[in-house]
């Protein structure tokens, strides 16, 4: 069976992206759907290639059962825009960048990450950058990236 490839994509690789890749591959593997998707995440940005996702994600992650240490970060390729079949950036600058660099008969690949968070109230809705804030912000990305993924897996699905 041909397999879903879905591209999570932020700033840095070392927050939201790496999370919402995390998180989607575990459910994926909890739910015995390993077969059918392949995953992977990338920041438009390239300071943390290489790098471990950042300690307060890694910490928050770990108190909700999710293990990132296996990630490192990734910077965009042009490639990715012809490999991945969805391409989910968290936030309406990320977007931007992804819809400047792509061909146009890729930009229908590019949706929002959030357009699949069923409590979003808005088309517009982002995964807000927690990297220069406190934990608080780490947990309200929690929350927000771990339903989007149930959803996004559901959406999928069908
Ligand atoms: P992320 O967060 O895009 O969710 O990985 C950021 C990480 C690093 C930087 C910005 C955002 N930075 O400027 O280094």
């Amino acid at each position: 069976m041909k397999k879903t490839k879905i591209l999570f994509v932020c700033l840095g690789n070392i927050c939201r992206s790496p999370l919402a890749h995390a998180i989607f591959e575990d459910l994926v593997e909890k739910n015995g759907f390993s077969d059918e998707f392949e995953i992977e995440s990338c920041g438009t940005g390239s300071w943390h290639v290489g790098e471990l996702p950042d300690s307060r994600m890694i910490a928050e992650a770990k108190k909700h059962g999710i293990k990132m240490e296996h990630l490192r970060g990734r910077t965009l390729q042009a490639m990715d825009f012809e490999y991945y079949d969805l391409i989910l950036p968290m936030d309406v600058s990320n977007r931007g960048v992804l819809l400047t660099k792509s061909l146009d008969e890729y930009k229908d690949k590019i949706k929002l990450f959030r357009s699949f968070d069923p409590e979003a109230n808005d088309d517009m809705a982002e995964v807000p950058d927690p990297y220069y804030g406190g934990a608080d912000g780490f947990s309200n990305v929690f929350d927000i990236v771990e339903r989007t993924c149930e959803n996004l897996l559901e959406e999928l699905r069908k």
